[in-house]
């Protein structure tokens, strides 16, 4: 496995890759790597010649500096995790080399895709995570890059930023990865003690309950009713949202050509945690 620390030496040897024509895979994460990371990792190994994981805590997609203080670094774990998959390459930039002009986000029209929920909770966090994955894009120039619908608002916003620019890079999309009690994986959850991560197996039990339980209410409704049972849990819930799966707009009324998509924002304790559940 080898390690750059340098954008400009990654960029050189990946060009090499290319001029061979290998198919590079790219994996963008901000280390604390679980499972659910590592999934990504492996789905990229399998189709492509070779795969590039980027570790970097990006500092403008932070909209609170305490959550941005308080996020785990740990890249000797990172290393033996990824080095035990067979991953190629890791990038490992400090903030220099992806902001030599200093940490600041562009300002991009997304199309309204951040309009809603992460977007309307964390004001200018899809700004930092364009301006940051547009910067790792120009380096490494994947052949495929990996997301995982976890953050399914963020895979969104890439897929249009990467038609928005004309990005020659195909976005893959990846399942939600969970552990033993269905509490989708988080590099967050190891904020939790363990009490807490048990507790917060309620927004799976939801979840699924809403995907079983949602045609005999209309999406408000559905809305309200996960409310409700939120209400009978340790969790308090940040929102609770029906939105259309490709513009993320509020769904009216249930469409069997558009689908559905619930979304869900809610604190452990001090941990904020998401999760979604496409409902058909
Ligand atoms: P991070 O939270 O480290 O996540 C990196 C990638 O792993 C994202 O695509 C995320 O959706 C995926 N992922 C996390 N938990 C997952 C799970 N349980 N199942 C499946 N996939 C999961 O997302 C970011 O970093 C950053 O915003 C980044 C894109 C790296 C830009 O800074």
């Amino acid at each position: 496995m080898q390690v750059f620390e340098r954008a400009e030496e990654l960029s050189a040897f990946i060009k090499k890759q290319k001029d061979q024509n290998l198919k590079v895979g790219f994996v963008p994460t901000m280390g604390a790597l679980h499972e659910g990371h590592l999934s990504l990792v492996k789905h990229s190994l399998s189709e492509n010649d070779i795969t590039i994981v980027s570790i970097f805590v990006n500092p403008t997609q932070f909209n609170n500096a305490d959550d941005l203080a308080r996020y785990p670094r740990v890249p000797e774990a990172d290393l033996k995790l990824l080095e035990s998959i067979a991953t190629d390459v890791v990038f490992l930039p400090s903030e220099k080399e992806i902001y030599p002009h200093g940490a600041q986000s562009a300002s991009i029209d997304l199309n309204g895709l951040d309009h809603y929920m992460e977007g309307r909770f964390r004001p200018g966090h899809f700004q930092g995570v364009v301006t940051v994955v547009k910067r790792l894009f120009e380096i490494v120039k994947p052949t495929r890059a990996y997301f995982g619908e976890k953050d399914y608002q963020q895979l969104l916003i890439i897929r249009y930023m990467t038609r928005l620019y004309n990005i020659d890079t195909e976005i893959i999309s990846h399942r939600i990865e969970r552990g033993p009690t269905g509490l989708a994986l988080s590099s967050r959850n190891e904020l939790m003690p363990d009490a807490d991560k048990d507790r917060a197996r309620d927004i799976y039990a939801i979840l699924n309950w809403s995907r079983d339980h949602f045609r005999e209410y209309s999406p408000a409704s559905l809305q309200s009713a996960v409310k409700d049972r939120f209400e009978n849990t340790p969790l308090e819930l940040e929102y609770a949202l029906v939105c259309n799966p490709q513009t993320l707009a509020p769904v009216e009324e249930w469409d069997e050509n558009t689908g559905a998509r619930l979304f869900i924002a809610a604190y452990m304790g001090k941990v904020r945690l998401i999760d979604n559940v496409s409902l058909f």
